[in-house]
């Protein structure tokens, strides 16, 4: 059993996680949109790595019988107008999540 703080905390990555993927689908719905099937790609295959990031941490809170809490996966609400606006994003939120 992992101690409280370090459970509350892996608890919150795989929330993380989960909401990088969700805003990495995001992205690749806005790609596939504007037709740009190489770079709605790659943002679904960052999406699938983000579950895959989340799924690590569940697996390993199981493992060591800590208490796992599946909290509400925030919507992405960014609206982009340009493709640029898209990679800025994504590379700022990969700074985040990633610190
Ligand atoms: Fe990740």
């Amino acid at each position: 059993m992992l101690n409280k703080k370090v459970s509350d905390l892996l608890n919150e990555q795989i929330n993380k996680e989960l909401y990088s993927g969700y805003l990495y689908l995001d992205m690749n719905n806005y790609f596939d949109k504007r037709g740009l099937a190489g770079f709605a790609n790659w943002y679904m295959i960052q999406a699938m790595e983000e579950r895959d990031h989340a799924m690590l941490i569940y697996k390993y809170m199981q493992n060591n019988d800590c208490p796992i809490v599946l909290n509400a996966i925030a919507k992405p609400d960014k609206k982009y107008t340009k493709d640029m606006d898209v990679l800025k994003a994504g590379l700022e939120h990969e700074e985040y999540v990633t610190a």
